[in-house]
């Protein structure tokens, strides 16, 4: 193949993760070459999905651990694009300091020394999250949060909420990539998804997709999340993984893209979910038990793209009913929902 024809070859860490699993996917559409790393390449009752996938492009998938020195050495060599997303996402560690925050900042580190040792990285997209935005003391009225804001991780350490150490990690680590691309000349730009939403290939789903099923399953644990997370931010955020990822490869092909993205396409609350839940699944019945206490009717906050729209992305799924259309049979798929 001479080298024009060469395919464009993508990286995506941690390829058996619920966003990573549809960024493999879209990626491998368009005709991109993908490799992945992840822990442990023969547990497959996590990646049975990236077999699947290699029938779809040339997809590799090795082995690569964030806090083994080098690890993704051989995974970076020779791609044109870096799609940093895997990450400690452990909300319920004994030690967060220990077990979310260090292996975070560590993890993110030894990836991008990966990037600078293989010379032929254009771009590096970094996964950040929402988290790394919205944790600050806000008072009055509705805010917009924009990417000048940053969550304050002072802030956060001094009160020690509930699921503390998830921003302060995402803060920790965006900073850091940032510092070390900064020093290295390497082209980074981040991207921070709000609540993800919508199917995807993984066979197994940890994360949003049971927090924001939970009104339906009415699995506790799962809601606690969710609500934690709506008195944190002051609102439930939510865009669709399909236009995360699109986002993603948006700001990775368009050489003017810099800096931070909010990705967001809709700003609700659980009252408003719950309402629309139980107008649409009537068959599962919103687990109103859930839902007692004084509740916030209205987003207090509103986390906006507009920096992403203006610079040409159109978001396809808007609406809850959008969002939704592909979660349930999702859920059904993954045992969070009754068949
Ligand atoms: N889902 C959301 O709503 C949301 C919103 C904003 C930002 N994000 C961010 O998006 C990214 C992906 O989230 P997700 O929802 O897709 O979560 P996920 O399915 O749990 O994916 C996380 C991935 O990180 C990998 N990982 C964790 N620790 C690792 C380590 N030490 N070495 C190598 N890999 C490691 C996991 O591998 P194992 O399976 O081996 O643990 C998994 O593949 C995360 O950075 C998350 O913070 C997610």
């Amino acid at each position: 193949m001479s080298g024009g024809d060469r395919k464009k070859t993508a990286c995506v860490t941690g390829g058996n993760g619920y966003i990573a699993s549809v960024l493999i996917k879209m990626l491998l559409e368009k005709g991109y070459a993908v490799k992945t790393t992840v822990r442990n390449p023969d547990d497959m009752a996590k990646n049975s999905h990236l077999k699947d996938l290699q029938a779809v492009g040339p997809l590799t998938v090795l082995r690569a651990d964030l806090l083994e020195e080098g690890s993704f050495d051989e995974a970076v060599a020779g791609s044109d694009y870096v799609f940093l997303v895997a990450a400690p996402v452990n909300l319920h560690s004994k030690n967060p300091e220990k077990e979310l925050i260090e292996p975070a900042v560590r993890g993110i580190l030894n990836v991008m020394r990966s990037c600078a040792k293989a010379g032929t990285v254009k771009r590096v997209i970094l996964t950040s999250s929402v988290a790394a935005v919205t944790g600050r003391p806000l008072q009055g009225g509705v805010h917009v949060l924009d990417e000048k804001s940053w969550t304050d991780v002072e802030y956060l350490t001094a009160n020690k909420s509930s699921h503390w150490a998830y921003p302060a990690s995402k803060v920790l680590l965006e900073k850091e990539a940032c510092r070390f691309a900064a020093e290295h000349r390497i082209s980074l730009v981040t991207v921070c998804p709000v609540t993800t939403v919508g199917a995807a290939p993984a066979p197994k789903v940890r994360t949003s997709v049971p927090n924001c099923l939970s009104l339906l399953s009415g699995d506790e644990a799962e809601f606690a999340v969710l609500d934690a997370n709506e008195r944190a931010t002051g609102c439930v955020p939510l865009v669709h993984v399909d236009d995360l990822c699109r986002a993603e490869l948006f700001v990775a092909e368009e050489d003017a893209a810099a800096g931070r993205y909010i990705c967001c396409s809709l700003n609700t609350t659980i009252a408003e979910l719950a309402r629309f839940l139980a107008d649409k699944y009537p068959q599962y019945g919103v687990k109103t038990n859930l839902l007692s206490g004084e509740r916030l009717q209205k987003p207090r906050v509103r986390l906006s793209s507009e920096k992403l729209v203006r610079e040409g992305f159109e978001f396809r799924y808007r609406t809850l009913d959008d969002m939704y259309d592909d979660m349930v049979e999702y859920g059904k798929a993954l045992g969070i929902l009754p068949t």
